[in-house]
């Protein structure tokens, strides 16, 4: 393959502006249709800028084929022309770029816009759907902007464009099709079964999918209806009200149709009428961007009112009245190095890449999950691959898929271990997720150290260096037997004198007081974390009661679904031996606050609420967000500590605010969640007044800090 320009690179003569408008073409192109660029958006982004920049200094030498000229992806030799263009968007990558082009939107139609729309930029590929008497007849690509190519044979594979709408209209839906993850996860998984080659992220696949004409397989995918237009059979009346629609009303039409649109997912359009308010909606959109079960790329702010829009005129590439604010790239390309497998503290042996160095969004990665062999073989991943590395928020990077169509041949396939990494024991391999036949014995410290943490039994004193110098003395095999440590045997230690013996035997002491929620997690049940296990240990409040659900009761907790409730009995049998231990020793088995649900009985007429919501407290049925320093009262209180408090309220702990959000905790230094509940108008308190709304538990907390930590 040719090399290719240095996309960051300044262009300083005109071989090398060729050579990039030609590097572009052929990344667009390849976009376009379904093929994989060795360029991610990011390099492409970039190299059109630089392309830009070179023609700004030599407006002499601008080559037809710039891609700073034309409708992007006019590379696609389309048979059925648009009736009227379809363009695509300038780009903005900052607030002060935004804040330019709504000034220079003002001066061009004359006044400040009062209303703009707000909405997610799909990442997807453009297409145009047309309606003849509410039936759908014809589906068209973009193409070059003024034909496209017709892909009507799609019609039925895509979800939310119905065949039939609500009414008998004749128009056409603009919008873009997408796969959502879990769409893209089973195109890649048929596609490979059929001896096919993964598609490297879910708009290739879309692309590919929806251009792919006789295929065995259905892959669906999901439409997202971003404009309404007329078409030249439309009735008059209807096309006059369509082209005198504020934007807003445009999507709500087309909603009422029936076309999907944003509308119902957690990034709903919107109108605002200042350049802060676009800001503001801008940063809440980025916040959740990396939950949303599909791909944005940006916001796109539009001009809602139609007189604003036809005021300002479309160029020949994009309208004025629109503007895509692009948002940092999620994805990029890097190579797959070698994978190593880890056993964690429950005995499962996770693959994780090691890759390439790569930046994404600021930060360099240079390893992502790769969940377990099953996947590895599903994604069909081959070391040396090129591969495109995901990584959004604050969640751990992940490999995505390979880009096959870089391989060279000298990729080698991933090894997958023989026996156990880290204790070469048989490795038990019933499940996806592979495990040590030891179980968690294999990794011992880990799990103990664990269970001493923080968040669990707040064994201070007993880290991970002291757990390695017990469990090498032989004196802990398990979690129970740290109840049976005597000061003769830990005096019997290096570096253990008679302070720190004693202070190690109080801590110990203590944590037998720690409430059932946290000696379950404790326990390190698989597929159950802090937030699980005290929606368990609250649904049932005793061990006993947990020990006896089974599979059907376990689902009856929150979040607990038909998948995992099987799996956490069974781990709990396998933990029996231990538990008894440990109740035998002194340890909680029960939650304070909590009631059991009455014995036998199946849900009741609510769907079966838990005990706990019987006795409802001061934060009974209010989601709650804690966010920034937490002072007064509240100052020592980890995250999960001011979890637990709002749970023993009766209220719900979360991470994110949306607009289900019932008070937001925000105490010094809160950011964005705070600004997120002002903008939606949810009830904020300061740390103070949070602990006035629970004064009960709070006193308690305060009358007896160890017990049960934190209430
Ligand atoms: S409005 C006249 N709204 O992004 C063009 N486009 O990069 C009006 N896109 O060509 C387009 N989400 O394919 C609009 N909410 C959205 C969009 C959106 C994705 C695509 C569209 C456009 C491309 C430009």
């Amino acid at each position: 393959m040719r090399g290719m320009t240095t996309p960051a690179a300044a262009i300083t003569d005109a071989a090398a502006y060729a050579r990039a408008v030609q590097d572009a073409v052929e990344a667009a192109a390849a976009y376009y249709t379904g093929g994989t660029s060795p360029l991610d958006d990011d390099a492409y982004d970039r190299l059109v800028r630089s392309i830009a920049g070179y023609e700004a200094d030599h407006p002499g030498q601008v080559l037809p084929d710039s891609p700073t000229g034309k409708v992007a992806g006019g590379a696609v030799e389309g048979d059925v022309p648009h009736t009227v263009a379809m363009l695509s968007l300038d780009n903005v990558f900052s607030a002060e770029e935004f804040t330019a082009w709504t000034e220079s939107l003002a001066r061009r139609i004359g006044h400040p816009v009062t209303r703009f729309h707000v909405g997610p930029k799909l990442d997807g590929l453009a297409i145009a759907a047309r309606y003849t008497n509410g039936r759908l007849t014809r589906l068209v690509t973009r193409g070059d902007g003024t034909a496209g190519e017709d892909v009507s044979h799609a019609i039925g594979t895509v979800e939310g464009l119905p065949e039939r709408l609500a009414e008998p209209v004749t128009v056409e839906v603009r919008g873009e099709v997408l796969m959502t993850s879990a769409q893209f996860e089973y195109a890649n998984e048929v596609r490979t079964r059929h001896g096919g080659q993964p598609f490297a992220n879910p708009r290739n696949a879309a692309a590919g999918t929806l251009r792919a004409r006789e295929r065995v397989y259905t892959v669906p995918m999901t439409f997202f209806g971003y404009g309404l237009l007329p078409l030249p059979a439309s009735d008059p009346a209807l096309a006059e009200r369509l082209a005198g629609s504020a934007y807003g009303d445009l999507m709500g039409l087309s909603a009422g149709y029936g076309i999907h649109t944003s509308a119902r997912t957690a990034v709903t359009d919107t109108v605002v009428e200042t350049a802060d308010e676009v800001l503001a909606r801008v940063r809440e959109i980025a916040a959740v961007r990396a939950e949303l079960p599909f791909g944005i790329d940006g916001i796109v702010v539009k001009a809602d009112l139609a007189a604003d829009r036809q005021a300002a005129g479309s160029g020949s590439r994009a309208p004025r009245w629109a503007i895509a604010y692009k948002l940092p790239a999620v994805e990029k390309i890097t190579r797959l190095l070698e994978v190593e497998w880890n056993v964690g503290r429950t005995g499962i042996i996770a693959p994780r890449g090691i890759l390439e160095p790569v930046v994404i969004d600021g930060s360099t990665i240079t390893y992502a999950t790769l969940h377990n062999p099953a996947d590895i073989t599903r994604r069909d991943l081959r070391l040396g691959d090129q591969v495109t590395v995901h990584r959004a928020g604050d969640v751990i990077p992940r490999v995505q898929a390979p880009v096959a169509h870089l391989r060279t041949g000298a990729e080698r396939p991933v090894a997958f271990p023989e026996v156990c990494p880290r204790c070469g024991s048989q490795i038990d391999r019933s499940e996806e997720r592979w495990r040590c036949a030891q179980g968690r014995d294999c990794h011992l410290v880990a799990s103990l150290a664990y269970a001493a943490g923080r968040d669990q039994l707040d064994v201070e004193g007993l880290g991970h260096t002291r757990v390695v110098q017990l469990v090498e003395a032989g004196l802990v095999a398990d979690l129970a037997d740290l109840f049976a440590l005597t000061r003769e045997q830990l005096l019997g230690l290096d570096r253990m004198g008679e302070t720190s013996t004693d202070n190690l035997l109080t801590a110990i002491a203590g944590a037998k007081s720690r409430p059932l929620s946290r000696v379950l997690c404790a326990l390190g049940v698989r597929g159950t974390g802090r937030s699980m296990s005290r929606r368990i240990a609250r649904h049932f409040a005793t061990m006993d009661a947990i020990r006896a659900a089974d599979a059907e009761a376990m689902q009856e907790v929150d979040g607990v679904g038909a998948e995992k409730a099987p799996s956490i009995v069974a781990e709990l049998v396998e933990l029996a031996p231990l538990i008894d231990r440990l109740a035998a020793a002194g340890v909680t088995m029960t939650e304070p606050g909590a009631t059991p649900p009455p014995a036998g009985d199946g849900p009741g007429p609510d769907g079966g609420a838990s005990a706990a919501a019987a006795e409802p407290g001061p934060l009974a049925g209010m989601a709650v967000v804690v966010t920034g320093t937490m002072t007064g009262v509240l100052e020592k209180l980890s995250r999960n500590e001011m979890n637990e408090l709002i749970e023993r309220a009766g209220g719900r702990s979360s991470s994110s605010v949306s607009k289900k959000t019932a008070l937001v905790v925000a105490g010094e230094n809160a950011g964005s969640k705070r600004a997120k509940a002002e903008q939606l108008g949810i009830r904020l308190a300061t740390p103070d007044e949070f602990a006035d709304l629970i004064a009960d538990l709070v006193a308690d907390l305060v009358a007896d800090p160890l017990s049960g930590t934190a209430v």
